[in-house]
């Protein structure tokens, strides 16, 4: 059966975790789909792993569209969630304007970076049919305004104020929650604080989901390897054996493991 947002809010409610990863083409499409994956992220990532930048900014609207439609084509079922790119949904009618263009290429979620200003936008593609997950904490777009890829709300003060957004952007209308590089107590928090699915990655295992990006997990990283990545081809053989291997530890909450969680 298809994975929609209710089978998500079902599984928050039962205390069940859900598995996202990200793929750009309709082969990873239909391998990650088929291996169980519950949730297909189109990641702007795609600028760093697909395209070579050394961040995701340059990334545009047609590419994001020629990709979601690639995977859309792939998919057996799993729910595609498309990153809106750098500055898509700059104001309202941007955003609306580009979320409808994701939908239309076969989106049933889009993603935006961002915080509390961001309340009026979900609200508008809320209001119009379009589910939104809010991606909080580190968030790539903001690489240059962080100085650096940095782990995110460490002292209490930024930890308080990343709670009341993720509250403030749930009542906006915000159906999912992803938590990029915070520490785990916080992640747990927030996990606690809202009523939608939150989403980890290098959030620690008390979220209700976690995705990481598929060239990470089959050991495909080229730099330094976050902290939060774990290789699972390295002992399952192929792609498919580690893309279920995932599911699976994603399931019975064997990943992650301390060693790929941030403590403070
Ligand atoms: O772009 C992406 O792949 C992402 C994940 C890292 C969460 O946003």
């Amino acid at each position: 059966m298809a994975i929609t947002i209710n089978t998500l809010r079902d599984r928050k409610q039962k205390g069940e975790t859900f598995s996202v990863l990200t793929s750009y083409d309709a082969t990873f499409a239909q391998i990650v789909s088929e291996a169980g994956v519950d949730v297909i992220l189109i990641g702007d990532s795609l600028g760093m792993v697909l395209q070579g930048h050394d961040s995701t900014l340059p990334v545009t609207m047609d590419q994001m569209v020629y990709h979601v439609s690639s995977v859309a084509k792939g998919n057996r079922g799993s729910l595609i969630m498309a990153d809106m790119p750098f500055m898509s949904y700059g104001t309202v009618e941007a955003a609306l304007e580009n979320a409808a263009e994701l939908m239309r290429s076969g989106a049933h979620m889009v993603k935006l970076e961002g915080t509390d200003w961001m309340k009026d936008t979900i609200h508008a593609l809320s209001e119009r049919g379009v589910p939104v997950c809010a991606h909080l904490g580190l968030t790539p777009q903001f690489v240059n305004k962080f100085g650096g890829y940095k782990v995110q709300g460490r002292d209490e003060k930024h930890a308080e104020l990343m709670i009341e957004h993720a509250c403030e952007l749930v009542a906006a209308g915000a159906d999912v929650i992803l938590l990029e590089c915070v520490p785990a107590p916080l992640a747990a928090r927030i996990t606690q604080a809202v009523q939608a699915p939150v989403i980890g990655i290098g959030a620690g295992a008390d979220t209700d989901g976690q995705v990481l990006v598929v060239h990470d997990m089959l050991g495909m990283t080229t730099g330094r390897k976050p902290r939060f990545v774990k290789d699972f081809l390295a002992e399952s053989g192929s792609v498919k054996g580690a893309i279920e291997a995932y599911v699976a530890a994603v399931r019975d909450r064997t990943f992650p493991s301390e060693e790929h969680t941030f403590k403070a």
